[in-house]
């Protein structure tokens, strides 16, 4: 079993507000980095970037925008090939998403990023995550593979995969995103596109019909499910 555990009198407070604290096979943070969830993190951006890593990685195995953190350190590859070391891919979200400058290999903030990463990591987990973004002709498309999603199933989804953002206001380098209110006038076909394909080089899901260029990140399928998408759209678009 590997377990990092940083003593401080907020990682004490964090394992006694989670359940199964302590409990767990594979190693658990104990408590979050501020260059994973914290300012240091964002700073890792451009001057107007709050993002951080968290907004679109877990640390707990959970699905977000990107893969979860957990047990990733030791994987092989990352990016589906596109990142052969863990500082690559990393660098291509301070650069590609948070508007930031490449961190080097002896960089502090480097280093304080490959520690925590570490320690939310077990040695065994080798495997690359796969990268498969679901990429439809055209708008026209994803219109029809996405409508008559249920209001009510997608409110809790909406929180849980959209809110980190645009419920908070998070700019993501330059781009605020936007509340519900503002989203709801988007078509069906417009918000599974932008869902599914948008994102800046090296986002890996470029193309030249590509009209969802912005900063906000995409997601995959293995990620977010068609069934789950739609039901979010569905509550996106909905009376307030
Ligand atoms: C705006 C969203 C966003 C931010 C901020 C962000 N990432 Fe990412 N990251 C992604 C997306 C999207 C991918 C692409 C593939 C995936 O993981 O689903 C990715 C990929 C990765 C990968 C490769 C995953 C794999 O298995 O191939 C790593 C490692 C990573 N990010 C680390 C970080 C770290 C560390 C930070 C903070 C310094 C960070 N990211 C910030 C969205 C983001
Ligand atoms: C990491 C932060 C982040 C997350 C998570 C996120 N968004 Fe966004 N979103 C943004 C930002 C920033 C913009 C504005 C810039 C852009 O268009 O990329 C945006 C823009 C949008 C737009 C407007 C597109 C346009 O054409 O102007 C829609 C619709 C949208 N998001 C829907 C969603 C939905 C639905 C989810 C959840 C499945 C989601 N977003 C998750 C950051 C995020």
């Amino acid at each position: 079993m590997l377990r990092t555990v940083h003593v401080t009198a907020g990682a004490a407070v964090v394992c006694a507000l989670l359940s199964g604290c302590g409990d767990d096979a594979v190693s658990t943070p104990s408590t979050d980095s501020p260059l994973y969830s914290g300012t240091a993190s964002s700073a890792l951006g451009s001057s107007t970037n709050t993002a951080t890593c968290a907004s679109c990685h877990s640390n707990d195995g959970t699905p977000r925008s990107g893969e979860t953190l957990r047990n990733i350190a030791y994987h092989t590859a990352f990016k589906g090939g596109a990142a052969p070391t863990l500082l690559a891919a990393t660098n291509a979200c301070v650069t590609g998403w948070m508007g930031g400058t490449a961190l080097t290999e002896t960089d502090p903030r480097w280093l304080g990023v490959q520690t925590y990463l570490r320690s939310i990591s077990s040695p065994e987990f080798t495997t690359p995550n796969t990268l498969a973004p679901e990429v439809l002709a055209n708008e026209a498309a994803y219109e029809t593979a996405y409508a008559g999603g249920d209001a009510t199933l997608g409110a809790p989804l909406y929180a849980r995969f959209c809110g980190t953002c645009h419920s908070v206001g998070t700019t993501v380098h330059n781009a605020r995103a936007l509340p519900r209110s503002n989203l709801r006038a988007f078509s069906v076909g417009r918000i599974a596109q932008q869902v599914r394909t948008s994102g800046p080089p090296p986002s890996g899901a470029m193309d030249a019909t590509d009209s969802t260029p912005g900063p906000m990140p995409f997601f995959e399928p293995d990620e977010l499910s068609q069934t789950d998408l739609r039901n979010i759209i569905a509550w996106v678009r909905s009376p307030m």
